[in-house]
């Protein structure tokens, strides 16, 4: 396990907490799979593009919460999404040259979700919450 849940990352916005769980569960996954002393490259893939694919819903499901209620720092908040989004769709490269994600990129991937969890998606929390999302 690479990553573990805590209290600290639940938004208490239930869509929210499911999705961010189940992003901590891919991570960890990967993790453990590409620590395997002999990884199996198939199941490296299926959890990549599950995990590319389930952040970009999630992205979007949050981006269009911001827009239904006009909050205020959408773009900041955008653009870290972006920054994630290219990191994924790095490794995914990474995986087709026939190359395991490196520790730097987990570590990254770790990092940035707690970060963006803790910091950037708090944010919105008291705002979203105020406009009656639960
Ligand atoms: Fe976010
Ligand atoms: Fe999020």
């Amino acid at each position: 396990m690479l990553m573990e849940w805590s209290e600290s990352l639940e938004t208490g916005i239930e869509t929210v907490d499911t999705q961010h769980r189940w992003l901590v569960d891919a991570i960890n996954a990967l993790h453990d799979e590409v620590t395997k002393p002999t990884p199996d490259t198939e199941v490296v893939e299926q959890v990549l593009l599950g995990l590319v694919d389930y952040t970009y819903n999630h992205f979007i499901m949050e981006e269009s919460l911001f827009q239904q209620h006009g909050y205020a720092d959408e773009t900041a908040h955008r653009a870290e999404h972006n920054r994630f989004t290219a990191k994924a769709a790095a490794l995914l490269e990474t995986h087709d040259r026939g190359e395991l994600p490196a520790d730097e990129a987990m570590a990254f991937l770790k990092d940035w979700l707690t970060h963006h969890i803790m910091k950037v998606d708090m944010a919105y929390v008291p705002f979203l919450k105020g406009k009656g999302v639960t």
